[in-house]
């Protein structure tokens, strides 16, 4: 099975969609949830939300120890996530997105998160993360079940210019995955 045609590209409506709250966490989610991990580990990504693999479900799975194959795991799944608090001086950094291969922009959110979300086994739960990768991961993923991208925190000038710098790499082969962040 090859992971990444199962993942949706921009511009795909579907990435732009607000995805349903998950209702009752059952098998059907859990399995759901273990073959997102597989296709973020296949890609080399540090997360995952439901919308890019066409699930319009609010989920999300994230790993930022994960550096690639023979590294230690360190999965999160997160059903329902809500972003409780967004505070803290904004900070910019670079990001990229395994639904834009080829590209990564500069996107300035804040510092500090604090986010509540259903585990796999349903227990709520609270996750606080400042000025690191998850604080910035989990606002990105967080955004896609919103139906919001990487893209869609740029001003107008940045945004037609990523746009073209994505197109080109599009037609130049980009997969997801070939993304290089610093
Ligand atoms: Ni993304």
């Amino acid at each position: 099975m090859n992971e990444f045609k199962q993942i949706v590209l921009s511009p795909d409506p579907r990435l732009s969609e607000k995805c349903a709250p998950i209702e009752e966490i059952d098998d059907e989610v859990r399995a759901l949830a273990k073959r997102m991990l597989k296709v973020m580990y296949a890609a080399d990504g540090c997360g995952l939300a439901g919308p890019q693999i066409g699930e319009m479900r609010q989920i999300v799975v994230i790993d930022v120890d994960w550096s690639g194959r023979g590294s230690k795991k360190n999965p999160y799944v997160l059903i329902n996530p809500r972003i409780i608090t967004a505070d803290g001086p904004e900070k910019e950094g670079s990001e990229g997105c395994l639904s834009f291969p080829g590209v990564s922009v500069r996107v300035s959110r804040p510092s500090h998160v604090v986010v509540q979300a259903r585990n796999l086994d349903g227990d709520l739960m609270q996750y606080e993360a400042a000025d690191n990768l998850m604080a910035v991961c989990l606002q990105h993923e967080i955004d896609h079940v919103n139906g919001v991208t990487m893209f869609d925190h740029l001003a107008p000038i940045a945004r037609a210019e990523a746009e073209r710098e994505y197109k080109a790499a599009l037609e130049a082969g980009a997969k997801p995955g070939d993304t290089e962040v610093e």
